[in-house]
């Protein structure tokens, strides 16, 4: 079994959807959930689940080295071989992305590589987009940038507004994220 590290900031939805997905012959378990807020709504979320939970807070140290060695340390501590990021809002420096070069992963609420960063949906309604979407890629050093593992698409409806647009997005994440996650593992366990 691979343990597995889910990262949030808050609601903690796409977490749930991977907690829930990984049981039976699912070759991962969440070992710990992990958010940078005590205000995460994901946190109850977890523990209803039965998952440990963790706050490294990012205010709570002086620089993002400080805090990416306290958040390093709890995910040693819950023997971490995976990590996911699942709504997880701080910027990661190269040096912590590189701890876990290629066993990182990440949703983003676009088809990259179109609209990286953030306010995805209202520039892809801006944009004109007819299509968007999710995808979940590797994590490296550069910003929503790794190679996909996969993608999921919906399409821009007329009348369409960032939070209408997003709720279509976010459906889709629950679907690709769990997806993506298994076959990732499968795939690092040589099944
Ligand atoms: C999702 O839209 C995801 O694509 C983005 O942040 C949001 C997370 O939502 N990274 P949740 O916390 O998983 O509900």
């Amino acid at each position: 079994m691979i343990r597995v590290a889910i990262l949030i900031s808050g609601g903690g939805s796409n977490m749930v959807r991977l907690v829930e997905d990984m049981a039976g012959d699912h070759p991962g378990r969440p070992c710990v959930v992990v958010s940078n807020t005590a205000a995460a709504g994901g946190l109850a979320k977890a523990a209803a689940m039965g998952v440990p939970t963790v706050v490294v807070d990012h205010r709570a140290y002086p620089d993002r080295a400080a805090f990416e060695a306290a958040m390093q340390a709890e995910l040693r501590r819950a023997g971490a071989e995976v990590v996911c990021l699942a709504g997880f809002m701080r910027v990661l420096t190269p040096d912590f992305v590189a701890l876990w070069e290629g066993r990182m992963i990440n949703i983003h609420p676009s088809l990259l590589p179109r609209h990286k960063g953030l306010h995805t949906h209202q520039r892809a309604l801006d944009a004109g987009d007819t299509e968007a979407g999710a995808s979940v890629h590797l994590v490296t050093a550069t910003l929503d940038d790794g190679p996909v593992l996969g993608q999921a698409r919906v399409p821009v409806l007329p009348g369409d507004t960032a939070d209408t647009l997003g709720a279509r997005v976010l459906a889709a994440e629950h679907r690709l994220y769990p997806a993506v996650l298994r076959q990732f593992l499968r795939e690092l366990s040589g099944v």
